[in-house]
């Protein structure tokens, strides 16, 4: 298949940052300029109704509600399945723990139980042991899923795994909530299909804004009846959208070609290839199974400030460290030429 928006940015700089950088195509901004449009909040806007179908249909679930934000769909999936003083139960390096501005807390009065569970892989074994230690208080009412896992560098959590402790953890009456914001890099990687990802959950939230190469934008997944509370819900938080099909446009087509998240993939490897080659043992290739390269920065052959100072002169772009890793990210905005010159830049 011809993928014609995979593009480079034209300005000859590189940015590995994220898959968050990735820039509307030009087929998104003409849909974006021809959009139909209506009052979203008045329900009556064509296409954010369309891609609210597909997003539903495509994960398998009844319903969906177009949010600005991940972290709006995550936070209003807590508000939804929980009451203040609840638990949430969840591997410790979530991004809705972790990185969305104390949410849970804030907005939902909820505290997090985590578990010791590696790359996101929660085991029925520690939801047992988390609901016995927990005892009558306080309740742990709602369990979350990252898929794929962020922190841990993109890894995929198994889809039969998480059927096995979302089982248990529904014995136990918790609701479950699958933070999908890559759920189809997992679909990709693993050739298990999204629906069989999320019905390990009772809801799921997924962005068009990453690797989809979508501006804005991301959905909530589940029951009619949940979906029209989160609606409302959405709108108590200030995210009851208006002529929102103007983003809607392009998120329709983020989801139309979502195979293509195969080529960032395949680009992953290739950088942890090169990276490998010139520096054996910088990189663990076994991590690398979606868009994600994780490094040490210890075992780089220059300081990572001083690399980062290099690659600025040369115009492209990665984080600092973060939790003593460094991550570089592929995606549609970066292609083989930017890779070869992140590798050699390494000296
Ligand atoms: C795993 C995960 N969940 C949720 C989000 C939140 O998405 P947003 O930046 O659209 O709020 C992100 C963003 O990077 C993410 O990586």
């Amino acid at each position: 298949m011809n993928y014609p928006h995979a593009m480079a940015f034209s300005d000859g700089s590189a940015d590995f940052r994220s898959d968050t950088v990735t820039r509307p195509s030009e087929e998104m901004r003409r849909a974006m300029a021809a959009a139909e449009v209506g009052d979203d909040v008045y329900h009556d806007d064509p296409t954010v109704n369309a891609l609210e179908e597909e997003a539903a249909a495509v994960v398998g679930k009844e319903a969906s509600v177009f949010m600005p934000t991940g972290t709006m769909g995550n936070q209003i999936a807590v508000m939804l399945q929980t009451k203040p003083g609840d638990d949430v139960l969840a591997d410790p390096g979530v991004h809705v723990r972790n990185v969305e501005a104390g949410g849970p807390a804030a907005l939902s009065g909820v505290a997090f139980r985590t578990v010791d569970s590696t790359a996101g892989q929660v085991t029925p074994a520690q939801v047992e042991a988390a609901i016995a230690q927990a005892g009558f208080f306080p309740r742990i009412r709602l369990m979350i899923w990252e898929n794929t896992h962020n922190l841990s560098g993109g890894r995929v959590v198994p889809s039969e795994l998480m059927s096995e402790t979302s089982a248990t953890a529904r014995r136990h009456g918790l609701a479950i909530h699958l933070d999908g914001a890559r759920i189809f890099n997992a679909v990709v990687a693993s050739g298990v299909a999204a629906d069989i990802f999320a019905a390990t959950a009772d809801t799921v939230q997924f962005c068009f804004s990453k690797g989809l190469g979508a501006p804005v934008g991301s959905v909530l997944c589940g029951t009619q009846e949940m979906m029209g509370e989160a609606r409302y819900l959405r709108k108590r938080m200030g995210g009851g959208m208006r002529q929102a099909g103007v983003i809607a446009a392009a998120a329709r087509i983020a989801l139309r070609d979502r195979d293509r998240l195969k080529e960032d993939h395949e680009l992953a490897h290739y950088l942890a290839e090169s990276l490998d080659r010139a520096h054996p043992g910088l990189v663990d290739l076994a991590q690398v199974e979606t868009n994600m390269v994780q490094i040490q920065p210890e075992r780089l052959p220059r300081p990572l400030p001083e690399w980062r100072e290099a690659l600025a002169a040369e115009r492209i772009k990665i984080n600092p460290a973060f939790g003593g890793i460094l991550r570089l990210v592929t995606h549609r905005d970066v292609n083989r030429d930017d890779v070869d010159r992140l590798v050699r830049s390494l000296g």
